[in-house]
């Protein structure tokens, strides 16, 4: 039985360049699904998934993002005095208690890989996870939670996957399979954004991960790798001979936020799934495309 994990990484010192100039002053992980903003998402999987400890990796201008977990004092006063309880409760719907939430700057954007090393303190001798708030899962088990029930038993590293079009594995961390169950993969390696002709599978990472503390002794390293930046694949694959790697197909519907169809297309799903909005979604909806 593996250790429990009590830790999560949230990266988000990105520049968010794919959706400007939206996110010329604002974080894009502010960007809101539905009433939302995608953070907030990663953070409610994360708690439901029995994560105790949030820490975000930031950048400049990405303070937001930890303020959005902290108390906003006037506007709950103001609140409180028009007696608008509901709006009130929503701000306190995705609040760490006092003392779980943690920051660290990535001072220079080196790559993933780098941003999960700027932790590295924070995290100690214990496996913990990662999530990329740009991947937006929709699912009856929390999305971390089907990663970590797998982990409890084989222990190691793993990631969620999922399969993508063989033209697409360009755009994501790639599985080298050795054994595959159908829902779970046992994995030699995984390469970073291959190539149709160089791509091992089509079974691609979706961004949560469940890690064991060894990798950071590759990324003490500081080996750059593709685009140039310090990948935490790369780091993933380097344990491989150590530590046991297994991806774990997703149970649900996952959208790519980080990509302007992908987060409109969750706009529209998550509303649909909202009773008091999703009969006029669905009517507005079907009214723009007849
Ligand atoms: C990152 C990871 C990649 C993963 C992807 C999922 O890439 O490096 O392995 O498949 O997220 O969205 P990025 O999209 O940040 O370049």
């Amino acid at each position: 039985m593996a250790r429990r994990v009590r830790k999560a990484i949230f990266p988000v010192a990105g520049l968010g360049t794919r959706f400007l100039p939206a996110t010329k002053v604002m974080a894009k992980e502010m960007l809101p699904i539905v009433d939302k903003p995608l953070i907030q998402y990663a953070v409610e999987e994360a708690a439901a998934a029995g994560i105790e400890y949030f820490i975000f990796v930031t950048g400049r201008g990405k303070s937001i993002l930890v303020d959005h977990f902290d108390h906003a004092p006037e506007l709950e006063m103001l609140l409180g005095r028009r007696g608008k309880e509901q709006e009130l409760e929503s701000l306190f719907e995705a609040m760490p208690d006092p003392g779980k939430v943690f920051s660290v700057r990535q001072q220079v954007p080196l790559g993933l890989g780098h941003a999960v090393w700027c932790a590295r303190e924070f995290i100690g001798e214990e496996p913990f996870a990662v999530l990329l708030p740009d991947e937006l899962l929709m699912s009856d088990v929390p999305g971390l939670k089907q990663l970590m029930n797998v982990h409890a038993d084989v222990g190691g590293n793993l990631i969620s996957i999922t399969e993508v079009l063989p033209e697409h594995t360009n755009r994501y961390g790639i599985l080298n399979v050795e054994t595959d169950d159908g829902k779970v993969a046992k994995a030699m390696g995984m390469i970073e954004k291959p190539s149709l002709e160089d791509a091992p599978s089509r079974l691609a990472n979706i961004g949560r991960y469940v890690l064991d503390p060894a990798i950071f002794t590759h990324l003490d390293k500081h080996l750059t790798g593709s685009g140039g930046e310090i990948q935490l694949t790369d780091a993933i694959d380097a344990t491989t001979d150590s530590l046991p790697f297994h991806g774990v197909r997703f149970d649900g519907e996952r959208f790519d936020c980080g990509d302007k169809i992908g987060f409109i297309t969750a706009n529209i799903a998550f509303a649909l799934k909202r009773p008091e909005m999703s009969d006029q979604v669905r009517a507005a909806v079907a009214k723009l495309i007849a």
